[in-house]
């Protein structure tokens, strides 16, 4: 999401509605598996946007993105961004080709619970070097992971997980986007707190414990290029400034006693101790 100066108000939840956001969970990472198998070349943006709202809807839920406030209401169930375009790409007519590296992120609600997750996709074949970013893009969401379960088990800080994140986006030859970042989750989709990829004195003015009942969605975007994106006059669509592809993975995770529960896994009841 992007970054606003709100300050941290965060709600902690229960065992049982952690239980809740898992099963809208699984309608979005079912989504975005419906999406994995039609993600060829030939298939147009639109008919991935029309799978996921349908999935949603005919399970009973709210796809999230649609008329989400901006400059202009967003137009899509899910945001599709291809190559250089980082995040907020509009589903539309274009037609996905061999080499693309798409990014598909999309949220809905079931029964009061929020669900937020992305995944990025290589079309066909992929440059090497696609292939090496899409890679170490999630990494950067296992490391998070991984980071979460220790840190909360010694009570830490967020900060500690960021800087890690930054530091094997960097070490891997790529940049960590700044002007994004995540965010808390629950009856809403955005809630507090932000959520930073990355490791400088905003992340650490604005840092939180790791403890049980913090849900955050945690989306690293990383550039093969230069760290710098901008919006395009579709008052949406943000690329990298140089015009190199970028990546963006996301998952819902809850913190509960027994360890990181992945609620948007594709697993069942998957945690992370
Ligand atoms: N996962 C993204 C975010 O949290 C997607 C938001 S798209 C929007 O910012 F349409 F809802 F804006
Ligand atoms: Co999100």
């Amino acid at each position: 999401m992007v970054k606003s100066g709100k300050p941290n108000q965060i709600s902690l939840k229960s065992h049982a509605q952690m239980a809740l956001m898992r099963r809208s969970g699984k309608l979005v990472s079912e989504a975005l598996a419906i999406c994995r198998a039609m993600a060829v070349p030939g298939t147009s943006l639109i008919n991935l946007d029309s799978a996921v709202e349908q999935h949603f809807v005919s399970h009973g839920a709210v796809p999230l993105f649609k008329g989400y406030p901006g400059k202009v209401p967003y137009p899509g169930s899910t945001c599709l961004s291809v190559n250089e375009q980082v995040v907020h790409g509009l589903p539309g007519p274009r037609v996905l080709q061999e080499g693309d590296l798409l990014k598909i992120d999309t949220a809905c609600r079931l029964d009061g619970w929020c669900a937020d997750a992305a995944v990025t996709i290589p079309v066909g074949a992929v440059s090497s070097g696609k292939e090496r970013l899409c890679r170490v893009t999630e990494e950067v969401l296992q490391l998070a992971i991984k980071e979460l379960a220790a840190g909360l088990k010694r009570r830490g800080l967020w900060s500690e997980v960021a800087r890690k994140m930054q530091l094997h986006a960097e070490a891997s030859g790529f940049r960590m986007v700044t002007q994004y970042v995540g965010h808390g989750i629950g009856e809403s989709m955005h809630e507090p707190p932000q959520v930073p990829n990355y490791y400088d004195r905003e992340t650490v003015d604005h840092d939180f414990r790791l403890v049980p009942g913090l849900v955050l969605a945690v989306e690293p975007m990383v550039n093969m290029g230069v760290a710098q994106t901008k919006v395009l006059r579709d008052h949406w669509t943000v690329v990298t400034r140089d015009g190199l592809p970028s990546a963006h993975v996301e998952h819902t995770l809850g913190l509960m006693a027994d360890g990181v529960w992945v609620i948007t896994s594709d697993r069942d009841d998957e945690i992370v101790t």
